[in-house]
């Protein structure tokens, strides 16, 4: 099989946890390097719980560090939602592995550079990491097939009712790699808030019968709770879960069950009202040549299917 060669860069958070999961049972792709943000946690707690989630999976590759803060803004993150832990305070095992020694930019321009092909880049989280790498070293772009981002909205936001989470935390860094040329797929809100698991489904996560099922209904369970407090809800938050990271993954996996099409996108920096709104020219009115894939609607029962079919192969392997 012709694998898609990914470095995955994350903040984990609950869904990250999830996207990692299905990263990682599929075989479709081959993950190359898995690199930290400061986005729903402090970078210190998004490291240890990628080391931890990864020892947890039984899956070794090079977890590197990645910036502490965004490039301009004070650091916000949304324990609200994750818990404090971040894991929705479910215990997943100790780290037996460390975190590598060369920072998270470092080990993604080697990695690209040294990859026999140009390597897709899966980020859910903001785009600090990617942002710097990109302008300490534009020579890389080649090397870079896509980035696959969840972030931003056409329509709406959870941080602001304009702005979506991982935008908001760094409108900067979005802005630079939206303006990159790089080619993007954007899984925004419009797209996640279809891809949600149902409290039914939720109880069916249970009946898989594996310890690593169980645990993720817990998780689950938990971050049922928490959206339903998030003040920007879309209408019918308390019935589904969004777990939002795990179409950067998906629509990789199985693009026909994603429907999108490609527009011009910025990102507000100084709106009173709109920073880190990403700015869709939706009726394409601008003149300005698309730079991102966005992709607006999902089989839900195709990615429903993904999501059950990642957590019992993962779960069986333990
Ligand atoms: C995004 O915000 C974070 O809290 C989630 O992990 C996801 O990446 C959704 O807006
Ligand atoms: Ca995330």
């Amino acid at each position: 099989m012709n694998q898609i060669p990914v470095m995955i860069d994350c903040d984990p958070g609950i869904d990250d946890a999830m996207m990692l999961t299905l990263a990682f049972a599929r075989e479709e792709l081959n993950v190359l390097l898995v690199t930290t943000e400061a986005g729903n946690l402090t970078i210190d707690k998004t490291t240890y719980n990628t080391l931890s989630f990864l020892t947890h999976i039984n899956k070794r590759v090079e977890v590197a560090k990645g910036l502490p803060q965004p490039l301009l803004r004070k650091q916000e993150v949304a324990e609200n939602i994750h818990g404090e832990s971040g894991l929705g305070n479910v215990t997943w095992s100790e780290p037996t592995m460390e975190a590598s020694a060369r920072p998270a930019i470092v080990a993604m321009y080697d990695t690209l550079i040294n990859a026999a092909e140009p390597v897709t880049i899966v980020a859910t989280g903001p785009l600090t990491n990617i942002a710097a790498l990109l302008v300490a070293h534009p020579e890389v772009k080649p090397c870079i097939k896509q980035i696959s981002w969840m972030g931003g909205a056409v329509v709406g936001g959870n941080m602001s009712a304009t702005a979506e989470f991982n935008a908001y935390v760094d409108p900067h860094a979005a802005e630079l790699v939206m303006r990159s040329g790089v080619p993007i797929i954007m899984s925004g809100l419009d797209v996640t808030h279809k891809a949600y698991i149902t409290r039914d489904e939720m109880t069916r996560l249970r009946t898989l019968g594996t310890p690593f099922a169980e645990k993720v209904a817990d998780m689950m369970q938990f971050y049922t709770f928490t959206q339903r407090q998030t003040p920007f809800h879309a209408p019918g938050f308390a019935e589904q879960i969004r777990i939002h990271d795990v179409s950067a993954i998906a629509c990789l996996i199985a693009p026909h069950i994603y429907d999108g099409d490609d527009y011009f996108v910025e990102v507000e920096l100084e709106g009173r009202l709109t920073q880190g709104a990403t700015i869709v020219d939706y009726t394409k009115q601008s003149g300005n040549e698309p730079n991102v894939y966005v992709l607006h609607s999902v089989n839900r029962a195709a990615f429903i299917e993904l999501f059950f079919d990642a957590v019992t192969t993962i779960g069986k392997t333990l």
